[in-house]
């Protein structure tokens, strides 16, 4: 078979990936000693022709998915070669074959140099496009790994699904765990402001494109919500809320956990979570964020087991980052005002009073399930100041009494759930504490 491309016009950005496919072999033949013969270079001719056509910033080049006005044939020609063995997996392989010990079908820095037989000066031009505070590299396009020069060049999470029009695969960024909490707004019980409150939030996720892409807004970065309040309250089940919202997966990031894990390459780790996260049509939650904003000389402890960690590094990321991140604190007031400011949503999470909380035993107890007459989710809201999470566990405790005696669920099952429930957290109860359901407590079940 002929190894040079037949001469036919190509479809897509097809002529991108056979420009790159003959460059590699005209880089093998060259490192044999070979010469090219006239039909190569004609056809490397042609297909440069070709790809210029596809990168004149008409709006109309699948390009324009990803690319910026000002991109130059050195920026187009990289991207190109990073992307192609995603595209069409060959090109990987030929990659392979012409770097020795290389394990992945990705390329190098030195291969792009190769390939495109850049002198001394544009090398230097291909550094400073590579370089960290570049636009490439600020945009999450590429990454780079592995000792200097040497890197390997790496597409951006999503990239290559955003140039194709392909449909985005999502996937877990490192450090983060998935949340899957099945809640609709419907399920939500927080005052009427609080709700709406949310709702802006959504608002900052799904209208990017109109305020920037169409109105010219400002890209801040973001969006950036503090969800703020006590345990139990419904703050990560009104960021899986929004999650479903959207129809895209909620991450959950144990800052503790992330910092403690990797102590020392906490940075490095961060920079792999964000790397992986942007582009990808995710929500990121971080839990605990209050260690990272105390007011100077409060939560010592807190700042203390952050010390080792770059938390101003974390914070630009966080802002640098486009798509939505949620912190969450227990803590509210130990946030500094200065640093309110950098949220674009601040959403309080209030404890529920007697209305909400009967709403809250009413959306738990199993709708089927059989009851006593005993049992008033209105005497409940009443009777027991809990938390929702609180309501939730003891809710679903009682109804596991009932159904492990094969009884309906009554007070007294609810009595016994919620004196468990309260002393999940180690202290002495004693009766009263259950306030006006304490008569229901069964003698034999403490
Ligand atoms: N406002 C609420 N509306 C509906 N359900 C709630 C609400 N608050 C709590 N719940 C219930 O309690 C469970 C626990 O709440 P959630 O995990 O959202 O609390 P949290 O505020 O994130 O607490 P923490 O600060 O401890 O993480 C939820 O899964 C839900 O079933
Ligand atoms: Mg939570």
């Amino acid at each position: 078979m002929n190894a040079v491309p037949e001469s036919i016009p190509l479809g897509g950005l097809s002529a991108e990936w056979a420009r790159i496919e003959l460059l590699t072999y005209c880089l093998g033949q060259e490192r044999l000693g070979q010469m090219l013969s006239e039909q190569v270079l004609e056809r490397l001719k042609e297909l440069q022709a070709q790809v210029d056509g596809l990168r004149q910033w008409t709006g109309d080049s699948p390009w324009a998915r990803i690319a910026a006005p000002h991109w130059d044939a050195l920026t187009y020609d990289v991207v190109a070669m990073v992307l192609a063995p995603e595209i069409e997996p060959r090109l990987g392989w030929i990659y392979q074959q012409l770097q020795p010990g290389q394990t992945q079908p990705y390329l190098t820095l030195a291969l792009v140099r190769e390939l495109l037989a850049l002198d001394e000066q544009e090398s230097g031009a291909l550094f400073a496009l590579l370089d960290e505070s570049a636009p490439l590299r600020r945009s999450h396009l590429i990454y780079l790994e592995g000792p200097v020069p040497y890197q390997t060049l790496y597409p951006g999470a999503g990239v290559t699904a955003r140039l194709m029009d392909w449909p985005q695969q999502v996937s877990a960024p490192p450090g983060a765990i998935r949340v899957e909490v099945d809640a609709a707004w419907d399920d939500l019980i927080l005052p009427p402001e609080r709700l709406q409150h949310l709702r802006e939030f959504l608002y900052w996720v799904e209208q990017g494109r109109t305020v920037i892409d169409e109105w010219g807004g400002d890209h801040c970065g973001g969006p950036v919500a503090l969800f703020a309040g006590p345990s139990g309250t419904g703050k990560t089940f009104a960021a899986a809320v929004i999650a479903n919202t959207l129809g895209w997966p909620l991450y959950r990031v144990d800052l503790g956990c992330l910092v403690s894990k990797y102590i020392g390459e906490t940075e490095k780790n961060l920079n792999r979570l964000f790397d992986a996260a942007h582009g990808q049509s995710m929500i990121l939650q971080f839990d605990e964020a209050d260690s990272l904003f105390s007011k100077r000389g409060e939560v010592k402890e807190a700042r203390d087991r952050y010390a080792n960690m770059e938390v101003s590094h974390l914070l630009s990321r966080i802002e640098s980052h486009h798509g939505p991140v949620i912190l969450t604190t227990n803590l509210r007031q130990h946030l500094d005002p200065a640093f309110a400011r950098r949220f674009h949503v601040v959403v309080d999470f209030p404890r529920p009073d007697a209305e909400a909380r009967t709403l809250l035993w009413q959306r738990t107890l199993p709708p089927r399930a059989p009851r006593e007459k005993d049992l008033d989710e209105a005497f409940l809201g009443r009777a027991l100041t809990m938390s929702g999470g609180a309501i939730h566990n003891a809710a679903m405790h009682a109804a596991y009494l009932a159904a492990g005696r094969q009884q309906a669920i009554g007070l007294k099952h609810v009595a016994l759930a919620v004196w468990r429930e309260l002393g999940k957290d180690g202290r002495e109860l004693n009766p009263q504490d259950l306030g006006a359901l304490a008569r229901w407590l069964p003698e034999e079940g403490l």
